[in-house]
């Protein structure tokens, strides 16, 4: 029953609704099983995302909504690089680079240090193109302050940078040469985020906007939803700290120190959305900065397989990206 005073209670509500969580934005074809995406756009319009498992699938769609097709491995042998998890690639990164599109992955097995972040490289991202270069020199073994996964790259006054990491200690960036392909000599890694009371943080994206650089993490448990689930809160969530260099000094939007603890959230478990991350952030020519991750549809089913990718706009108009 509507009368007037529901009526002004609906829009008394609706600041409240403002804040709320969006929703995944559509998504068609193949949408499951999409573990830490990355998005990229081609000149010629088509979208292609990679994600975990195998060795690296590529899926592609003429829109960030779909239809998504698969359409083969970005390294169909594995990788190069002589590490158990080398049939087993995680976490792939894509940058566009003087024509050539640079691939970082992972070599790494769950719950290990013994990890090493490799790349491949194509003129063009279809499948059957890509050459392995192996090893970007980012290497962990047990004892070192770090894990060397989660691999993404930024740009900043000229060099570039790779930040990664780590569940080990935090998130971690080393310089990277000026053709991509290898550590910069002479440059080893810095910590950017770490939080002591709870290190379980990976997946890095620093994305640029503004004056500031933004650092987006996932903190939290990611996986094996299916065979046991961390206290509530404790799953998956999508966090964030900036800086006006892509380098250091992140702090969060109370001024805490990203290296002390600080982060503020941009996307935790909401409706039917559970455990959100491995996300990347792209500026999408249609939408303007777009927020993608894997979540679990928590109608559908908690299993890694099951996870699926969204994507929704980011509104940074406050100075803080917001979904
Ligand atoms: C971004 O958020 C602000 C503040 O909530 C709002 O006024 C503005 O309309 C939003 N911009 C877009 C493009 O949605």
């Amino acid at each position: 029953m509507v009368n007037i005073s529901s009526l002004f209670y609906f829009a008394a509500a609706l600041p409240g609704l403002v804040l709320g969580y969006a929703l995944p934005e559509a998504c068609s074809g193949t949408c499951t099983n999409s573990h830490d995406p990355a998005i990229i756009r081609r000149a010629d319009g088509t979208y292609f995302r990679f994600s975990t498992g195998g060795r690296i699938a590529i899926h592609t769609a003429p829109a960030l909504t779909g239809p998504w097709t698969y359409r083969g491995a970005v390294l169909p042998s594995g990788s190069s690089i002589a590490l158990a998890g080398n049939q087993d690639l995680w976490a792939p990164d894509i940058a566009y680079i003087n024509g050539i599109y640079y691939l970082y992955y992972s070599v790494s097995t769950f719950g290990s240090q013994d990890s090493a972040i490799g790349l491949a490289r194509s003129s063009s991202m279809d499948a059957g193109t890509w050459t392995d270069v192996g090893s970007v020199g980012v290497r962990s073994s047990p004892g070192k302050p770090y894990n060397a996964i989660d691999g993404n790259l930024i740009s900043f006054n000229g060099n570039y940078y790779l930040t990664f990491g780590s569940f080990w200690n935090g998130i971690h960036q080393v310089q990277m040469k000026s053709t991509p392909t290898g550590v910069q000599s002479g440059s080893s890694a810095v910590q950017v985020a770490f939080d002591p009371a709870d290190t379980a943080m990976e997946g890095p994206t620093v994305f640029k906007h503004g004056s500031y650089y933004y650092l987006f993490f996932s903190k939290g448990t990611c996986c094996g939803y299916d065979k046991s689930r961390p206290a509530a809160g404790k799953e998956y969530r999508i966090m964030v700290c900036r800086s006006t260099s892509a380098t250091g000094g992140f702090v969060d939007k109370n001024g805490k120190s990203c290296t002390s603890g600080g982060g503020t959230v941009v996307l935790p478990s909401h409706n039917w959305v559970y455990g959100p991350g491995g996300q990347g952030v792209y500026q999408d020519p249609t939408y303007g900065p777009v927020l993608y991750y894997h979540y679990v549809d928590t109608r559908v089913g908690f299993a890694d397989g099951q996870k699926r990718f969204g994507w929704n706009k980011l509104n940074f108009s406050s100075g803080w990206p917001v979904v």
